[in-house]
């Protein structure tokens, strides 16, 4: 068994794959860390799978082409779940990571106390290579910042990264969408002592990145998926409260609409109404998506029911704050605040226990394509090329 398995997720990186894989065997060998090397890749329509095979005759390379999947992150699952390795480095092909800071993270990982490793862009020591656009640059930082109640990391972004075989056996249930399978090893493996090694993150060497728009938004239906993770029901009382504030939005817009057409007391009415629609909508689908039942009529209804409770609710306990206490009596705006987070607190669990009660067996969106870990088998879908990669599986060197 080596001691180290490097996974290195790639889509059409042949021309960068021969000296990265000279770069990292020669460290590797240099400094006697026995190793073998996994690429994974979806079946790039370029050369590859032959510069693969010349290249596992002199170094210890297996490829894995999948077929049916594509995707950085469930790519680096894959890879993961087929190493032999006790310790795992992921990295990316195109040479932005360098090969020479292995050594760095494996010492890092030989310390039983860390139990995940960074090469970092943003501790002290770390950069990036001249030519990141003032966009590029914001965008990671925006992304880090998003990620920051997750972890405090400095670079949580990054797609070099380190962990114990054990710690990826550990992983509940992976999900990885988007690009960050190294935020969702962090969180899913419950890593708690991380070490960042500074890198310079250079300039790929060939070929064009695949970082687009759309995993841009997947990004953040990641992170969102990582969040109810992390946090349960506290997340989904966020995700709730953000749908309350749009439909105050929606309230002041529809009335502001019906105005143009109608006195203030016919438009009112049915203001809030609108808005009442729109956050049953939102809720259904976005917040307690997994708890979406098919008789929506019957589900409204129980919203107006949630909804005329939380009111009430509001209304007896602003009142009977008012009225009863002296604090109060002499700021009734401040017994308005009382009873309106009573209110929503109560139109929230009633949400949670009555209306989008989760239904059992429901395919949620949040976790329906999870990913067990376990197993020897690697991904669900991934084709391990048997037929000219036979002697591709070998370990040569
Ligand atoms: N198998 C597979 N499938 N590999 C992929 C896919 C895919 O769909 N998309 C990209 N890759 C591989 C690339 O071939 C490369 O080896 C690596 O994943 C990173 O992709 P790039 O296209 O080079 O990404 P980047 O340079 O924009 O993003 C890098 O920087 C980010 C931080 O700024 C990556 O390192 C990210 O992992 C990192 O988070
Ligand atoms: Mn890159």
């Amino acid at each position: 068994m080596p001691r180290l398995t490097v996974v290195v997720p790639t889509f059409q990186e042949a021309a960068n794959l021969p000296q990265l894989v000279h770069r990292v065997h020669d460290v590797l060998s240099r400094e006697s860390i026995d190793y073998e090397m996994i690429v994974v890749d979806d079946n790039s329509p370029d050369e590859t799978r032959q510069i693969c095979q010349e290249l596992a005759e002199k170094f210890p390379l297996r490829l894995i082409v999948r077929t049916a999947e594509r995707g950085l992150s469930s790519a680096v699952v894959a890879g993961m779940n087929s190493a032999t390795g006790e310790l795992l480095v992921c990295m990316d092909a195109d040479l932005s990571h360098p090969p020479e800071a292995i050594p760095e993270l494996v010492a890092a990982l030989e310390n039983p106390q860390t139990d995940f490793v960074i090469g970092s862009r943003y501790v002290r020591g770390g950069s990036t290579e001249d030519g990141w656009g003032l966009l590029r640059w914001l965008n990671s930082k925006s992304a880090t910042l998003l990620a920051r109640p997750l972890t405090a990391v400095r670079d949580p972004m990054a797609g070099f990264f380190g962990l114990r075989s054990s710690a990826f056996q550990s992983a509940e249930n992976l999900n990885p969408i988007g690009y960050k399978i190294g935020l969702e090893l962090l969180v899913k493996c419950n890593c708690q002592c991380v070490k960042e090694i500074p890198i310079r993150f250079a300039n790929r060497l060939y070929g064009d990145s695949k970082l687009s728009i759309r995993e841009q938004l997947c990004y953040l239906r990641h992170l969102r998926r990582l969040y109810r993770f992390r946090f349960g029901v506290k997340a989904k009382a966020v995700e709730y409260g953000l749908v309350g504030l749009s439909g105050a939005c929606a309230d002041l817009c529809v009335l502001w609409g019906l105005m143009q057409v109608l006195p203030f007391n016919g438009a009112r009415p049915l203001a809030i109404c609108s808005a009442v629609v729109w956050n049953f909508w939102l809720n259904r689908d976005f917040t307690f998506e997994d708890g979406r039942s098919k008789q929506v009529h019957l589900q409204f209804f129980r919203f107006v029911v949630a909804c005329l409770s939380g009111a009430t609710v509001n209304w007896l306990i602003s009142m009977g704050l008012q009225t009863n206490v002296p604090a109060f009596e002499r700021n009734p705006l401040l017994a308005a605040v009382v009873g309106i987070s009573a209110g929503a607190g109560m139109n929230f669990a009633m949400c949670l226990r009555f209306v989008f009660r989760p239904i059992a067996n429901a395919r949620s969106s949040v976790d329906s394509s999870a990913i067990r870990t376990h197993g020897s088998i690697t991904h669900p879908r991934a084709t391990v090329l048997d037929e000219p990669v036979t002697h591709l599986d070998q370990r040569i060197g």
